[in-house]
């Protein structure tokens, strides 16, 4: 029987949510990958476990994680079930999304009322919550008003399914307009899930100053890249990776000779900082005071417990920063 350490409040840090009451940790656990029916289940029991026992709060899913879709909110509600009864639910904050292909026929995906309510439903069974502390429109729908698709998370929080809205995948120029359709609904949006690494910067490019600007927090998905940004691919594609896996979402073309020159030159900065390079991947993007929380994966509770270690160094001088930026440049 798991019973949470009590020392699991002493070592992390959590940071406010925009301007919003709620605290975040510096890392949060995403169960995208390695969480599914065709994982091995106490695998990612153990990762909750240690997570949990080390101050992460805060889980994150969506409807279509698996594979099979779905399997990972079942087998999260089964964690739930064994792990965490009781009152140890108010100690959890779990989100989890709407937005792509997730059943057959016009309802199934994008971002009518219609597909996104009839989601969060799906997702509450398969949990056996009867909340979730946050729900994503988990990418923009262009056919669909703005209205509709804020209209069901303003809906999903008014009707106590969800505690707190947020917006994943939407530009800088989205993001403005659903910021302004949610606040006249009375539902502000707590948070943004963009893609944002040292390989995918794009949120520098308007998204990160919108969020600060309107008091909205910022948990950057794919903080590694998938995997890239770590030492696992420097000698090669190795058999357990992701890039290996006939389901994993990063392909083995993305596993390229220019990138791998950049992670081995960044592995040498990481070093005079006495950092792992996912150690320092990870650290860089909490150097940024708009970022809430980075959103990691893991395979494994040894990467999760390396990649955690990074919340204790990340200061960094103007010197590395310009460092960083010449090698992430040079391609
Ligand atoms: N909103 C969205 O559209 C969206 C999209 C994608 C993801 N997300 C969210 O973001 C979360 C994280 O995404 P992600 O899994 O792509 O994150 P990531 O942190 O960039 O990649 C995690 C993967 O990197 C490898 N890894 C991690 N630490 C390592 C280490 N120390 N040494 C070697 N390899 C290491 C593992 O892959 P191996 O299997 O190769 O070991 C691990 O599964 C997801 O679970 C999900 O919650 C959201």
């Amino acid at each position: 029987m798991y019973t949470p350490s009590s020392e699991r409040y002493a070592q992390m840090k959590y940071r406010r949510t925009g301007k919003s009451g709620l605290l975040l940790p510096e890392i949060s656990l995403g169960l995208w990958h390695n969480f599914g029916g065709v994982d091995v289940f106490e695998n990612g029991r153990a990762m909750v476990q240690y997570a949990f026992d080390n101050g992460i709060t805060h889980f994150d899913l969506a409807n279509n994680y698996g594979p099979p879709p779905g399997s990972a909110e079942e087998n999260f509600g089964l964690i739930l079930k064994k792990d965490f009864p009781g009152s140890l639910r108010d100690e959890l904050v779990i989100s989890t999304k709407a937005g792509y292909r997730m059943w057959d026929g016009p309802y199934g995906e994008w971002g009518s009322k219609k597909y996104l309510v009839n989601s969060l439903n799906q997702s509450l069974k398969r949990m056996d919550l009867e909340y979730v502390d946050i729900f994503y429109s988990h990418r923009p729908d262009p056919n669909t008003p703005m209205e509709e698709t804020m209209s069901a998370l303003a809906f999903a929080v008014q009707s106590g399914k969800a505690l707190y809205a947020g917006l994943s995948n939407y530009s800088a120029s989205e993001t403005e307009v659903a910021l302004t359709v949610l606040n006249k609904m009375g539902t502000p949006c707590l948070i943004h899930q963009p893609k944002y690494s040292m390989f995918a910067r794009d949120p520098e490019a308007g998204l990160l100053e919108v969020l600060q600007k309107n008091g909205v927090g910022c948990i950057p998905f794919s903080p590694l890249a998938q995997g890239l940004l770590t030492d696992k691919y420097l000698d090669g594609i190795p058999n357990d990776s992701r890039a290996a896996k006939s389901h994993g979402f990063l392909q083995p073309g993305d596993v390229d000779e220019p990138k791998i020159s950049q992670v081995k030159k960044l592995k040498a900065l990481a070093q005079l900082r006495s950092q792992t390079i996912s150690q320092l991947a990870l650290s860089w993007l909490l150097h940024n005071p708009v970022i809430t929380t980075v959103l990691v994966g893991a395979s494994s509770v040894a990467q999760l417990a390396s990649n955690m270690k990074c919340v204790e160094n990340t200061a960094f001088t103007e010197d590395e920063i310009n460092e960083i930026n010449s090698i992430l440049k040079s391609r």
